[in-house]
């Protein structure tokens, strides 16, 4: 079954060389773009969707979330808007409450989440575990992530659980070797959140080499908090990104340049905690690769709209629109090392929004407004 897609007002292809372009079409076969173009020359097709000179974009790539958990902590979040700082402790509230929770239960509220998602023109997420702390629980949690998702990445080392708080090294030992055994067959990549009060380098370095060594791509939260060392490690040891990048030093921009590590910027964290926003311009201009991507989970950033952090780069990370949309789509595709996602070109899968406005300026022109139209996901309309 073929697909047309006339009467394209602005096609934003996330890609290089083919760029934007107006008047076009666009034809979806097997899930895959077999073609597109003017829309003078646009073949035949067994279907055909009008896009009524609307934009069509690829789909948002959510490179970064955690959707695996129960309860909220609104409360937590209340307290900070009244002046709390956010240190990432709250986590251990959330690993509680998961524990407590039946499969049926982090089932039902990750797809809730993935369906809020794709209705904001998600049509990739990556997800992490990280909300269960122990051998069981965090093999639980990615197997129910990949139930979601193939991008899923183990976190067990997100903080210290409190029954190792007094012996944080067995904890490292159990995370880099049995925790790591038991989850691995479920996740793609490994992580840490490499952190005051959570890992340190070196820390990091032994699980993140472990994960390796079992043949997990790594990813590292990073100077979130503080300029620690998490981005240089992450440049050191080829991780396909460093998440957060709110601080950084000249020598971590030129790290990050100087490498194929992605710098993945989360403004809904910034926003959430009340945080000074990461300088995404600095990045760029260095040439660092940028993504954005939600961040989503239940302390430090729950929200789960792409069109927002867009919103929020562009007035408050010194973004244009368009690199904005580039590191939501064809940025977050970086992250995962993915080359058939997050750009609109022939071979690419049909993972593609049709937006309810002319171009893709409106995302950040008319923040918090629900643009997205239609959402394609392998050429099938959502
Ligand atoms: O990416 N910083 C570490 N992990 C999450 C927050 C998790 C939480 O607060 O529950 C983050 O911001
Ligand atoms: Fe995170």
């Amino acid at each position: 079954m073929s697909l047309v897609i006339t009467n394209i007002g602005e096609l934003f292809t996330a890609d290089d060389e083919l760029g934007i372009l107006h008047d076009a079409a666009l034809v979806a076969e097997g899930g895959r773009i077999a073609w597109l173009g003017p829309a003078a020359q646009a073949p035949a097709a067994d279907e055909r969707l009008d896009a009524g000179g609307r934009a069509v974009l690829p789909g948002f790539v959510d490179s970064h979330a955690h959707l695996v958990f129960a309860g909220d902590r609104a409360a937590e979040f209340a307290a900070r808007m009244a002046g709390e700082p956010y240190t990432g402790g709250g986590i251990r509230t959330t690993v509680a409450a998961t524990r407590a929770a039946t499969d049926e239960q982090l089932r039902a509220a990750a797809g809730r989440l993935v369906a809020e998602m794709r209705r904001q023109g998600t049509t990739t997420v990556e997800i992490k575990s990280g909300y269960g702390l122990a051998v069981e629980e965090e093999a639980r949690s990615l197997r129910l992530a990949r139930e979601l998702t193939a991008e899923t990445t183990f976190l067990g080392a997100h903080v210290v659980p409190a029954e190792y708080r007094d012996r944080p090294d067995e904890y490292v030992a159990l995370v880099a070797g049995p925790m790591l055994d038991a989850a691995a067959p479920y996740a793609r990549w490994v992580d840490v959140f490499c952190e005051r009060g959570a890992f340190d380098g070196d820390q990091a370095r032994e699980i993140l080499t472990a994960g390796l060594k079992a043949g997990l791509g790594a990813r590292i939260h990073a100077n979130q908090l503080t300029a620690g060392p998490g981005v240089r490690l992450a440049v050191e040891l080829g991780a396909a990104s460093a998440d957060h990048c709110t601080h950084l030093s000249d020598a971590d921009v030129d790290a990050l340049a100087g490498s194929p590590t992605v710098a993945t910027l989360l403004p809904g964290a910034e926003f959430s905690t009340r945080s000074p926003y990461p300088d995404a311009r600095r990045l760029l201009d260095a040439g660092a690769t940028v993504a954005l991507a939600t961040d989503c989970n239940p302390g430090s950033s729950y929200t789960s709209s792409m069109p927002f952090c867009v919103a929020l780069a562009v007035r408050e990370m010194r973004l244009t629109p368009a690199e904005a949309v580039r590191a939501a789509t064809a940025g977050g595709a970086r992250a995962l090392r993915r080359d058939d996602i997050g750009v609109l070109r022939p071979g690419a899968r049909a993972d593609l929004i049709v937006l309810d406005a002319p171009s893709h300026l409106h995302l950040a022109y008319r923040p918090g407004v629900p643009l997205i139209r239609t959402v394609l996901h392998d050429g099938v309309p959502l």
